[in-house]
């Protein structure tokens, strides 16, 4: 089915979709669980709430198969992995890569090792990893001791790594970026977006420059990246060895994808910002109570970037921006209920008693 006849109830994944913008052929066999073609969720509840005066639409990569953006770079990597005839792959992760990984692995039958930062990993992730069957190792370490492990393993035995640093991870990420060109008709005049690892806003920016380069768009979008400010490197300027935030996700001191992220910044005359946990977390319940979007924290920082910038310059009046909602809220439960700071309301079974507890 060529893309210009396909609808949505058809849509097959990324790689059918785009096959023309990806490093594939006929002879790649395509492992898809249907990712992509998420909603671009309009947030104008949100923007008002913050007293902005521009346009939002929210990517929610949450809708995709194990419910983050990852399954676009994994179902090209996992392809290309089978294509080359590996038998194991394997990755380190801060939970969503490895969710993502282990998936497509079972779907392709290969064996998937996983290697995670003990105690730092969120319930819906961990859960993810073990039930689609991977080899889940946790180490005494961080996310970076773990990509140095995986790194090492690559080198050391037959395993096809399938972290970012496997480039067509890149390749498969790209695809959000057409979609949202697609969806609102053009690029948007900013697109804001967490950053961990640094592989996502290195493939967004690698799509919209795609875009307008093959005149699918008539304008690129200033990319505006946000680290949690305790894993901030990128604008701290040097490693940090010790990461520390309440968005596991992005909790990483010494990004694979450094130089991607700042030139995406530099050449779309964009930014690479920080914001806090209390500032996240604010953001995250937010866009929770006002638009009824559940993203989890690392998905927030974006939106408490825009926050921050309300009251500067960068944002002209009338403007579009699009952002990420890199993973659906659901991932981390804990977080949730620990930020909405309730407990059910416990009353005997009569509606008396209901009715006294709602009051109204
Ligand atoms: N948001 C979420 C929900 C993530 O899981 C990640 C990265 C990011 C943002 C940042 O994207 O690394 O491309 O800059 N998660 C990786 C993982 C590190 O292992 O799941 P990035």
């Amino acid at each position: 089915m060529s893309a210009s006849t396909e609808t949505s109830a058809h849509w097959q994944g990324v790689i059918r979709h785009y096959a023309d913008y990806l490093p594939v052929t006929d002879a790649t066999p395509i492992v898809s669980l249907c990712e992509g073609n998420t909603p671009l969720v309009p947030a104008q509840n949100f923007v008002e709430a913050i007293g902005g005066k521009f346009k939002l639409y929210l990517k929610y990569e949450g809708l995709n198969p194990t419910a983050s953006f990852k399954d676009r770079g994994m179902t090209l990597a996992i392809s290309k992995a089978c294509e080359k005839g590996a038998e194991v792959v394997a990755c380190a992760s801060t939970g969503n890569t490895s969710a993502s990984a282990a998936a497509y692995a079972a779907k392709a039958n290969l064996k998937c090792i996983v290697i995670l930062p003990h105690g730092n990993i969120a319930m819906g992730k961990l859960s993810q990893s073990l039930i689609y069957g991977a080899e889940t190792i946790a180490i005494n370490g961080n996310f970076d001791d773990a990509l140095r492990i995986v790194r090492e393993l690559g080198a050391t035995v037959r395993v096809e790594v399938v972290n970012s640093i496997n480039l067509v991870r890149i390749e498969g990420q790209k695809t959000a970026a057409f979609e949202i060109c697609d969806q609102l008709g053009q690029a948007p005049d900013f697109h804001f977006l967490p950053v961990g690892n640094a592989g996502n806003i290195t493939a967004y920016w690698r799509g919209f420059k795609e875009f307008f380069d093959r005149q699918r768009t008539d304008r690129k979008p200033r990319m505006c990246g946000f680290q949690a400010a305790g894993a901030a490197p990128l604008v701290d300027g040097h490693p940090v060895e010790n990461p520390k935030t309440a968005a596991t996700a992005i909790r990483i001191g010494n990004p694979a994808s450094w130089s991607g992220a700042i030139q995406a910044a530099r050449e779309s005359k964009g930014l690479i910002g920080k914001v806090t946990d209390e500032e996240i977390l604010h953001a995250y319940k937010t866009i929770a109570q006002t638009d009824g979007i559940f993203a989890e924290p690392a998905s927030a920082a974006p939106l408490a970037g825009l926050i921050k910038n309300i009251h500067t310059r960068l944002i002209p009046e009338g403007s579009v921006i699009t952002a990420t909602m890199t993973g659906h809220g659901l991932k981390d439960p804990d977080r949730a209920l620990l930020t909405a700071g309730k407990e059910p309301t416990l009353v005997d079974p009569d509606t008396a008693s209901v009715i006294k507890a709602i009051g109204i």
